[in-house]
């Protein structure tokens, strides 16, 4: 029988060499035929998949549980696994699936490569600072390369999930809370991982996850319920999503969480109309982990039975560990609860990605040994983590321009418990990399020999090993290393303090509802600040933080996030003027933990509050409506200035463009890149629209002295929204254009839509 594939296949090939084909035509064909041939066990067995359960190049697994997963295995009743690590392994597993089981259709393998493999860059949250996407897809080429090399072909990634809230852990993981933005960063990390072509041997298939909503989970609890109204699922949570199938992606996963009541896993509206139906998807939809069996503690499902038949019917065509739909799919086809030809279509989906990956022609193609002793962690992938991690970095405060540094001459203190931690800066997702393997910020300034810099942790942020499964058990009472650090700050002329989140206390299962600096590091800053105050702050951390007694007392604070393997050669060159400074915040910083869901794109309100005096408007008495740090916000070793901001016509067609244009000029002292963002305010609408929206932005390096013209075309495209007619349109009337360095920029030009 599976000869009789492969026999089926060469001919294909042959044929397709011989004369002009559709290769869409014989690739469905192909599973047609394979479909045609799968019994229903089997076809339940693709849309099954497995974390990795035991050690495939050693004994045979032992123990109920593995011995069960096994045979499933081999008798074809697993389609994809997933945490299976190793060439050695992979193929051991494939071995299994193609030569042992009836009809040989080799798994796919999926894993969570989401900010590098074994070269690790900086957070998703921290990359997208970078508002460089050229960057972010290279950094996911770098990522796709590497994970196919160790015999992957499937990455969890991207999360494309909007957020507003810091207290959600996750938001390490997204792009920020823009759909515009987070749009474009989709898109090149999709196209990162999977290039033009994903049956080349160094990319992988991307998935765009989680569907849908996650990112808005109450009160940024993880897994928590949502609620939000249609208009923000259209225009705010949906965009990077279908951005993502514009740009090829083949999976999606979908949620933990409900939305409208309704669990993403086994909401069939937004999966199989919006999805499928209305954006033509034709790939296929993983559940989250263990999500369709969740569905019972949501009070949706009654039984494991009714979880899988709700999954299938909404549009969920495998299932991640809940062995439900191999267990159950049979007999519901049987009885007639659900039609066999739901499970064709989702066995469809998938095996046309497995074709698409060129697994029938190879099933092995990945699992080369070779390639995965030279291709990771090599030089060259080293590099380009450490461009991202200075791309990264954003420079949120400099007050009487302590930085950058001066290379020769002062005594530097660097203090902190981060400071010397190689292993925090990996971040939460770091796949491969090896414990401990990111250069630390001690480790990068002390390349710069001129100075003279003394270390002192001044306090432990957490206790012994952090791992992803365990909360970081944080210090809350040792301050026995608090006078050594004093003296140092005492006996020297800067003080250089690394302080934040250990790299796993953001991520999947973190969230907090006290988003200052962990532990006992604030009273440490305050301690020092007492002593010398000619403080840089460096903060690492996977969320924004509140960080408002920081902005209030110390003078120059540098956002280092987890920033990856070369991130304490990132932050060093920084520091020291290597490398200007040109990150711009994707997220909003809040002032306090109060203010959260606090973004740029709000609404004005029917009460909008300008001073926080004003009672019966809507503010707060306690702080402004402003976050503390912008979207968009982002300070560089020079000075820009934007003037001449003019626009050519305050009449727009539909069928016409206009011009917007600026002068950006580079007034200070240093070389330096500035990202100009277009904002859009539609003044009037069917719905109420936000007080201002990313339309464009570019990124300009001028040196001192240099100007140069921005130019923004804007046509009626780029003014289009799901309106109130549940339609994406633009509606005619009066618009603002706003053009600076970051979300606060007040001038504007009007013009009319008509
Ligand atoms: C659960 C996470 O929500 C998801 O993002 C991830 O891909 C899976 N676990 C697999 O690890």
């Amino acid at each position: 029988m599976k000869k009789s594939i492969y026999t089926l296949l060469v001919l294909l090939f042959v044929v397709s060499c011989q004369k002009t084909v559709d290769l869409d035509n014989d690739k469905e064909e192909f599973i047609n035929d394979l479909i045609s041939k799968m019994t229903l066990a089997e076809k339940a067995g693709q849309m099954n998949q497995y974390n990795g359960f035991w050690d495939a190049t050693g004994p045979m697994p032992e123990g109920d549980y593995q011995k069960k997963r096994y045979n499933e295995l081999k008798n074809g009743q697993v389609g994809s696994m997933l945490n299976v690590i190793g060439v050695d392994e992979i193929r051991a597993l494939q071995k299994i699936a193609v030569e042992e089981t009836r009809l040989g259709i080799p798994l796919i393998f999926g894993h969570d490569v989401i900010h590098g493999y074994k070269t690790i860059f900086p957070i998703p949250l921290a990359e997208s600072s970078s508002w460089d996407l050229d960057l972010m897809e290279k950094s996911a080429r770098v990522a796709a390369t590497e994970a196919s090399a160790d015999g992957l072909n499937w990455t969890f990634a991207p999360m494309v999930d909007i957020s507003r809230d810091a207290r959600w852990g996750r938001v390490m993981e997204g792009a920020g809370e823009d759909p515009y933005l987070g749009s474009l960063v989709a898109k090149a990390r999709v196209h990162g991982f999977q290039g033009d072509n994903l049956n080349d041997i160094n990319t992988i298939v991307a998935c765009a996850k989680h569907f849908a909503g996650y990112g808005f989970s109450e009160a940024g609890r993880d897994y928590n319920t949502t609620d939000f109204n249609q208009y923000t699922l259209h225009n705010t949570i949906m965009p990077p999503f279908k951005a993502a199938v514009d740009a090829g992606v083949r999976t999606f996963m979908n949620s933990f969480n409900t939305l409208d009541e309704i669990p993403a896993t086994g909401h069939k509206h937004i999966q199989r109309d919006i999805l499928k139906r209305d954006w033509s998807f034709d790939g296929f939809i993983v559940s989250d982990w263990g999500s369709i069996d969740q569905m019972i503690p949501h009070g949706f499902a009654r039984d494991g039975k009714h979880a899988a038949e709700l999954a299938v019917l909404a549009g969920s065509d495998m299932d991640m560990e809940s062995s439900l739909y191999v267990s159950q799919l049979v007999g519901l086809v049987e009885s007639g609860n659900i039609a066999e030809e739901l499970l064709n279509d989702a066995v469809r989906r998938i095996l046309r990605v497995k074709y698409e990956l060129g697994l029938f022609e190879d099933p092995y193609k990945y699992c080369n040994k070779e390639r995965s002793d030279s291709e990771l962690a090599s030089e060259e992938n080293m590099s380009v983590a450490l461009d991202a991690a200075k791309k990264s970095i954003v420079l949120l405060k400099n007050n009487n321009q302590l930085l950058p540094l001066q290379k020769e001459g002062e005594k530097i203190a660097i203090i902190g418990p981060l400071a010397n931690d190689k292993n925090s800066p990996l971040g939460n997702w770091r796949s491969q990399a090896v414990y401990n393997s990111a250069s630390s910020v001690v480790e990068g300034m002390k390349k710069y020999k001129g100075n003279r810099t003394v270390f002192e942790k001044g306090v432990d942020l957490y206790y012994g090993k952090t791992n992803f499964h365990n909360r970081v058990k944080i210090n809350y009472d040792d301050k026995s290393d608090f006078g050594k650090a004093k003296f140092a700050a005492a006996t020297s002329d800067i003080v250089v303090m690394v302080l934040g989140e250990e790299g796993n206390q953001s991520g999947e299962g973190r969230s907090r509802t006290n988003i200052g600096l962990p532990g006992l590091q604030l009273e440490l800053l305050k301690e020092i600040s007492k002593i010398n105050n000619n403080i840089v702050l460096v903060v690492m951390s996977g969320r924004p933080l509140d960080l408002s007694w920081e902005d209030e007392n110390i003078p120059a604070i540098v956002q280092a996030w987890h920033l990856g393997s070369k991130s304490g050669d990132a932050i060093a060159q920084v520091l020291y003027g290597d490398y200007n400074p040109s990150g711009k915040l994707t997220m909003s910083f809040p002032r306090n933990v109060g203010q959260v869901p606090v973004y740029y794109n709000f609404k004005n309100t029917g009460r909008p509050s300008t001073s926080i005096e004003q009672v019966t408007n809507s503010g707060y008495a306690d702080v402004e409506n402003s976050p503390l740090y912008s979207f968009g916000h982002g300070l560089s070793y020079t000075n820009f200035s934007y003037s001449n901001f003019s626009v050519d016509s305050d009449k727009l067609g539909f069928d016409s463009k206009i011009n917007v244009s600026v002068k950006l000029e580079n007034t200070g002292f240093y070389k330096g890149k500035e990202v100009v963002q277009l904002y859009i305010r539609d003044i009037v609408g069917s719905i109420a629209r936000p007080m201002k929206e990313l339309k464009g932005f570019k990124i300009v390096e001028l040196a001192p002295g240099e100007s140069e013209i921005i130019n923004f075309e804007i046509d009626s495209s780029l003014l289009e929204f799901y309106t109130y007619n549940n339609k994406w349109e633009a509606e005619v009337g009066k618009f603002h254009v706003f053009i600076g360095g970051d979300s606060n920029v007040t001038e504007f030009k009007e013009f009319y839509l008509d």
